[in-house]
């Protein structure tokens, strides 16, 4: 006989246990840490083992996953699992459509006030039913055919998100309710998850969604156990003991009541215009969330409308997806071809056979480098999963192995560079392969005289590819020095270039001579140089002869410049050919905007970091931080030992007592000041 408080504890042990994982996988909060809950995890497992009786199907001991099964048994679902219309319409007009589809369907004139909608996310997963009898899940069914789908419990309970027992007590809870969502996969999970199948030497999945339904129809529910796999609540299917409550969205936050996962991104919008402003915004932000969505659905809010509205050959009258492009497509890799950039870095491109996704159509795509290639194992002539998210350029993402042709070719970087033959080299601890021929190489110069014209850097506007190209290829310039020579007639000879252009050119060029000493230094596109280390450079040095007089050891005095950076500078300016070129341009006028000299650095704030708390009497953060950077002194966020200073103002907190505690000096405003005005002694 189990002792009754044996049956007490491993209650209070199940309960605490669910509202733990609760907190860490669907609030995102957790409550204690990892060691903590093993250790109540064991005692529950140990319990269970002295006293099997103890053991419930509710217990989070089974979702570890069980005895693997020989097939998965066929459900019956007891209201169909219904599908939705589609709205295909990119714009706005799904949205308009099926508001004034709704409004007629329920007699609405023009003069009726808005109808009512929750908007949601359409996830890209796989629909499951997840059914509870007094508050217990007993059964989790896919959706199959719409009538029968299969019995995929012992899966669904490894799910940590999805809750084995509903929050709330017992008569709060309906005799039967079967609460419907959709299955998927977090993008970086699945990433991981074929990351770990790559390594394996196992198949990869082509998508989440694939991957998540390969998951549920698992036989082996520990294997279950371990896939990333998540969940999201968005209906109902048959409810015994249950008063509906009066819109949909009240069903949603009940849902979320209960302990299930509802996605935070659904609104209850009116009319029309809500439906749209819902559909732009979600498209706006679709690339920032974590897993796929192929649209966004909207459903009449008011439970009393949807029976009035009813069903059309199988589909709710009540609800209507209204899809995004998609951002993954399959197509052909033709070609495999390379690249020379601006620092000689040959980069493989792929040329696809045009695709349309995300939005437009798609021919090439990066492979980055070689190992990137090999990584994926994409050869010439294998289909490919492209993918176009948003603004981000198109990638290749994965080859189906399983239909490569028998004629598929693997990719070879050349030995030699593409645009002058010299040699390619490929250092042992870089990825990338560059041709060595520098500035000689015509691909190299046109990318770097573009990189000098960028917007960034010299800023000549109308300097683009199309007229590098043939100024390199004829000659007519071989570095950025050679630009200041050309004139209107000798542009306007080019092809696609008339008068005009050639006289507007010409006038940007001798426009660019007023620059400044910053954007000078980052056009001249030295390796591992970018805008803000040029910034650096120009406020340290303020001369350019200072800066290329400077060796390693200097350079690396400047903050935030490092071994590698000081030894590519300083290589740039060792090099003949780059100081003849800096001579030819200082010689055709270039010249930098005054800097402002520094203030004098005072002696008790150079070097020393201070922590602002609380809230100064004359100075906001923004100014004390600004004069303390202006005398050479770093603000630090945190307190620590290292800490010099804390300046304290009114309501300072926490930080003002860890500042005690630790025995840094604090500082008033007016300490700060006289701090902040001392000259040396
Ligand atoms: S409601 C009767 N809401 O899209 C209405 N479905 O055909 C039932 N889906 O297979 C569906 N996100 O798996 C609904 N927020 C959402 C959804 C959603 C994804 C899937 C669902 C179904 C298909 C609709």
């Amino acid at each position: 006989m189990v002792a009754a408080d044996s049956a007490a504890r491993a209650q209070a042990l199940r309960a605490q246990l669910e509202a733990h994982n609760h907190s860490y996988y669907v609030l995102d909060a957790p409550q204690v840490l990892d060691a903590e809950y093993d250790r109540l995890f064991q005692e529950l497992q140990a319990l269970e083992a002295d006293y099997p009786e103890l053991l419930t199907s509710d217990s989070p001991t089974q979702r570890v996953g069980g005895k693997a099964l020989e097939t998965l048994l066929p459900v019956a679902h007891r209201v169909p699992m219904l599908s939705i219309r589609t709205e295909t319409d990119i714009e706005d007009s799904g949205a308009v459509k099926f508001d004034t589809y709704v409004r007629s369907e329920l007699g609405l004139d023009q003069s009726a006030p808005p109808v009512e909608y929750t908007a949601e996310l359409k996830f890209d997963g796989l629909a499951i039913n997840l059914r509870y009898e007094q508050g217990v899940l007993v059964q989790a069914a896919t959706r199959g055919d719409g009538e029968t789908g299969e019995d995929v419990t012992a899966n669904v309970r490894t799910i940590r998100v999805i809750p084995l027992r509903l929050h709330g007590e017992v008569p709060d809870v309906p005799d039967v309710i079967e609460v419907r969502g959709e299955i998927y996969i977090n993008r970086s999970d699945f990433e991981a998850m074929n990351e770990t199948q790559r390594a394996a030497g196992e198949k990869l999945f082509v998508n989440p969604r694939n991957a998540a339904a390969g998951c549920i129809r698992q036989l082996d529910s520990r294997i279950t156990a371990r896939r990333p796999l998540s969940f999201f609540a968005y209906g109902t299917g048959e409810t015994t003991g249950w008063i509906l409550p009066a819109r949909h969205s009240d069903v949603l936050d009940t849902f979320a009541a209960w302990g299930f996962p509802v996605n935070t991104d659904r609104a209850v919008v009116l009319g029309a215009d809500g439906l749209i402003a819902y559909h732009r915004r979600i498209g706006e932000t679709r690339n920032a969330l974590a897993f796929d969505i192929d649209g966004v659905v909207y459903k009449v809010n008011s439970i009393a409308l949807q029976r009035q509205l009813g069903f059309r050959s199988r589909e709710p009258r009540w609800a209507v997806a209204h899809k995004y492009p998609a951002q993954e497509a399959l197509t052909e890799v033709i070609d495999i071809e390379v690249q020379v950039g601006r620092t000689g870095a040959i980069t493989p491109v792929a040329r696809l056979k045009p695709v349309f996704v995300g939005g437009v159509t798609v021919t090439n795509a990066t492979l980055h480098n070689e190992d990137e290639v090999r990584r994926k194992d994409i050869h010439i002539g294998d289909t490919v999963v492209v993918r176009r998210a948003g603004d981000v350029i198109p990638e290749v993402v994965r080859a189906i192995v399983e239909r490569r042709p028998p004629g598929a070719r693997e990719f070879v970087m050349p030995v030699t560079c593409p645009s002058c033959s010299s040699a390619v080299q490929r250092d042992e601890d870089e990825a990338v392969a560059r041709c060595s021929a520098g500035l000689y190489c015509p691909a190299q110069r046109k990318q770097a005289l573009l990189h000098f014209a960028s917007r960034r850097a010299l800023d000549i506007e109308g300097l683009g590819e199309k007229i590098v190209d043939q100024l390199v290829d004829s000659s007519m310039v071989r570095t950025p020095a050679d630009l200041f020579q050309l004139d209107v007639a000798s542009l306007a000879a080019l092809e696609r270039m008339g008068d005009k252009a050639a006289a507007n050119l010409v006038e940007a060029i001798e426009h660019c001579r007023d620059t400044t000493l910053a954007r000078f230094i980052y056009g001249l596109g030295i390796r591992n140089v970018g805008e803000s280390t040029a910034r650096d450079l120009a406020a340290h040095f303020r001369g350019l002869d200072a800066l290329m007089a400077a060796d390693e050891l200097l350079l690396q005095q400047v903050s935030d410049v490092g071994p590698v950076v000081a030894q590519s500078v300083a290589a740039f300016f060792a090099e003949q050919h780059n100081r003849q070129v800096i001579a030819e341009l200082v010689a055709a006028g270039i010249q930098f905007a005054p800097i402002a000299a520094p203030e004098k650095p005072a002696p008790g704030v150079t070097g020393k970091t201070f922590v602002l708390t609380g809230t100064l009497p004359t100075l906001s953060r923004d100014e004390a931080k600004a004069r303390i950077e202006a005398k050479g002194g770093k603000v630090s966020g945190s307190v620590s030992k290292k800490t010099h200073y804390v300046v304290a103002g009114e309501e300072a907190g926490s930080k003002l007592i860890k500042a005690q505690e630790l025995g840094v000096t604090v500082l008033d405003e007016s300490a700060l000041f006289a701090l902040l005005t001392q000259v040396g002694t």
